[in-house]
This record gives C-alpha cells, structure tokens and sequence, in this order.
C-alpha cells in the first residue's frame, strides 16, 4: 500500500495535511467497453459531458474561475486545443509559461474536478490564424505540402509533438491525470485524404500516450468527411449541432464506429462571428432540445465553446476560398453559455438544468440505472498537485477530504462541494 499526501485547505483549517492511503488495487485508465457501448474510467461505467474552453483565449488568472463555473453547470469534463503557434513562436524558441502555461491549465482542471479532452492537432483550425500553425512554418521549402505525410512538413511536426508529450505525459489518466482522450488532427476528413499522414500522426500518438489515455478523431457528420477522417485503430467520433437530428446523425457514426459509446465531440450551443456579419446567435430553446436528445442516448458529449473567449492580438483565423475571405472578430464569444467575459448567461441556468435532469435516471434502453454523469466515486490522480492560496474556499464553500483506507476500497476523496455556490447569480 501506498499513500499520497496532499495538503488541502479546509475552512478554519488552511494547511491541514490529509495522508490518504491509496490501495494497490487502485487502476487509474480509460478505455472502451465495446460490449455495453461505454466508457470505462478507472474500470467503472463512465461517460463525460464535456465544455470547450481554450486556455490561449482566457488570461490565466481567470482559467480557475472558468472551470469552476463549468463544474457548476454540471460538466465533469473540459476539452482544449494545444496552440502550436504560441508554444513554437520560432523554431529555435518554446513557450511555457503565462498564458501558455499548459500544465499549469491542466493542474487546475484536476484540482477543480475535470477530466481533460486533449486536441493537439498539429494542424487545429479553432478559426485561429493559420489553424494554430506557427508562421515560419511557410519560410522554409516553399514546395513543403502541410497537413500530409510530406517529410519536410513532419520534421517539425515530430518535434513540436514530442515537446508536447514531454509536458503532459504525467498528466494522461493512466499516469494518475486527468486527460482521458486525445485528438489526432482535426476533422482531417473535410480537409484531404492522406491516411498515411494520419496513420503517422496516430503512431506518433501512440508511442506517446500508449494505453494512458484513448486516441480519437473528430470528424463533421457526414460519409464523406468521415471516409477520409477515419483513422484504424483511433476511436471515431462526429460533431453536430442543433439542426441534426441527433439520433438519425449517430447513424453516421456507426457506419464507422459500429460499436462503443456514442460521442458528439463537438455540439453548438453557439456560433462564431466573422466580419460584416451581425453576432451570430443559437436559440437556447434548441440547444437545451438538442442537449437532452443526446443526452437520453447515452451518448458523451463535448460542449463547443462553454466559453470561448476572446482572440487577443492578431490570432483571430479566417474561413474561405479560392473566391472567399471571411476573417473572424476578434471575440470569441460565441453566444456560449459563458460570455466572453466569463458571466454565465440565461443558457447557462439552461443547460445546467438538462444536465441535473439526466443525472440519475434511467436507462430504459439498457434496463438499468445510467451511470451518474457527475463525478462522485471519481479518484484523483497522485499527481494532485495542491494550490492552497488558490482552493481557500468562499463563505458557504465546504472542503472535505474523505479518508476511506478500509481494505480494499479505493480512497475517496471529495474536494468541493459547490455546485450550491452558484445558485444566487
Ligand atoms: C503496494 O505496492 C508497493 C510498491 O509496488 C509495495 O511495496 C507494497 O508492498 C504494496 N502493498 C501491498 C499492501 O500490497
Ligand atoms: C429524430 O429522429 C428519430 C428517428 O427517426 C425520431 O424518432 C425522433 O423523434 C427525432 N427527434 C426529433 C427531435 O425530431
């Protein structure tokens, strides 16, 4: 047996040190039980409702309060693109640190409870400037052809890949962390076909992530994207909105993922906006319709964006053509549940609500209780890095820490109980 010590700030007791006994038998994992179509976190039935939230959009000092309040709103999960172009500003240069600081995003995302949906691209569209791609990427071979399997373009790929994995090896669940999935590409079926390029990048991945975390691919809803997106071996999954119906849609999915939870990895509960257009809105009325059909599938689902935030500098990206431009404004906003700013909006209370609704009840379609989509019974991982000044609860904010070293029970721990912290906004 061995035991991890984590400091924990409690109300009237800052510092107090809880030595949590950590039974042998604890198996940290995520992976596919393709017999009942779910995920297994840990080994237990498990599935993620899950908010997009890009660390290279929000300052650092808000990244806790963001994730807070999606918590709140019920989400277990959080899903973020890694932003080549900030890491890798020039070749000979990486940048870790401020507003880039990953590990530190990922640090706060287990401390508040969230697993982590990992998109590193390289390529990551996120209607950045050049998909993410750092600019000197067009200053070296003029004939270098991205986004394939051309070496010239792979060189720096295998690079900025392995720097990545150096910082977030630690944190896969496997390895004790909260970064359950990690995406290969980005919808690559509605960009080009080269398979050897994806099956590269899986392997890449692979030799990476090993069993610690699951690959998956995120592809738009449709045969065709999916013919190209589709990668052997990674876990394929789509993405929609409200205007598809959500179960005729998961149809597309199973012609190429015929078992295995269902996943919409990215679904709309807004819009971007480009120049010239009037700021795009989605009715929350058919965000929460679309929400609850998705949820009463059983199926996971990531939120895109649950907050967006805003395109500092020049990194806003643009759509378009050989005949078309359409540059993005610089707010990011998104009509997401969370404004730019952060406040939660009448969408917010909304979607939260579909959320609790789902939790806890029942699965006809397999004639038993649906696992709860909360995180109660979930570990965190030995590598519970502890922020005191930062955890220091409110008025009202009860921290517990459950010492359950009985045998053979996994320990439990719950760090907040908060979701009543934001019922007065
Ligand atoms: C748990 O694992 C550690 C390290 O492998 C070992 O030293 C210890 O004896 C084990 N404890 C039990 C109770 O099996
Ligand atoms: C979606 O399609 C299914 C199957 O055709 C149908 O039963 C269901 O009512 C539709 N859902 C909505 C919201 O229209």
């Amino acid at each position: 047996m061995w035991s991890v010590l984590l400091t924990l700030a409690a109300t009237g007791a800052l510092g107090e040190v809880v030595n949590v006994p950590v039974n042998n038998d604890t198996k940290f994992g995520f992976e596919i039980d393709y017999a009942d179509n779910q995920f297994l976190l840990d080994g237990k039935p498990f599935r993620y409702v899950s908010g997009s939230f890009h660390y290279f959009r929000t300052p650092r000092q808000y990244w806790r309060d963001r994730m807070r309040k999606m918590r709140a709103a019920g989400l277990n999960a959080i899903s973020t693109y890694v932003e080549w172009s900030l890491h890798q500003p020039k070749e000979d240069e990486w940048h870790w640190t401020g507003d880039a600081d990953l590990v530190e995003f990922l640090n706060i995302a287990q401390e508040e409870d969230l697993l982590v949906l990992l998109r590193p691209g390289p390529y990551i569209c996120a209607e950045r400037d050049f998909g993410g791609f750092p600019y000197w990427l067009l200053t070296r071979d003029p004939n270098m052809r991205l986004r394939t399997n051309d070496p010239r373009y792979m060189q720096y790929v295998e690079k900025y890949l392995t720097e990545v994995f150096n910082k977030v090896k630690p944190y896969l669940r496997g390895n004790g962390g909260p970064i359950i999935m990690v995406q290969v590409e980005n919808e690559y079926g509605s960009y080009a076909c080269d398979t050897d390029y994806t099956s590269r990048l899986r392997d890449i991945m692979k030799q990476n992530v090993g069993n610690n975390a699951l690959l998956y691919t995120t592809d738009g809803s449709n045969v065709n994207a999916l013919r190209c997106g589709y990668i052997p071996r990674v876990y394929t999954t789509i993405d929609f909105g409200t205007n598809m119906n959500a179960t005729k849609t998961f149809q597309v999915m199973r012609l190429y993922q015929p078992r295995g939870p269902l996943v919409n990895s990215e679904f709309y509960p807004g819009w971007l906006t480009h120049w010239q257009e009037p700021f795009q809105r989605v009715n929350s009325g058919a965000v929460t319709r679309s929400l609850d059909e998705i949820l009463s599938l059983g199926a996971s689902v990531n939120i895109y964006m649950f907050h967006g935030g805003t395109n500092f500098g020049y990194t806003s990206g643009a759509n378009g053509d050989e005949n078309s431009f359409s540059p993005h404004i610089t707010s990011y906003d998104y009509d997401a549940p969370l404004t730019e700013a952060g406040d939660p909006t009448p969408k917010y209370f909304e979607i939260r609500n579909v959320i609790a609704k789902t939790r806890g009840s029942c699965d006809s379609a397999r004639g038993r209780p649906r696992q709860s989509v909360g995180l109660r019974g979930r570990q965190p991982s030995r590598n519970f890095k502890s922020h005191q000044e930062h955890v220091r609860p409110k008025s009202g904010g009860a921290l517990r820490g459950t010492t359950e070293a009985t045998g053979r029970e996994p320990r439990k721990i719950e760090l907040w109980k908060r979701t009543a912290r934001f019922e007065g906004i």
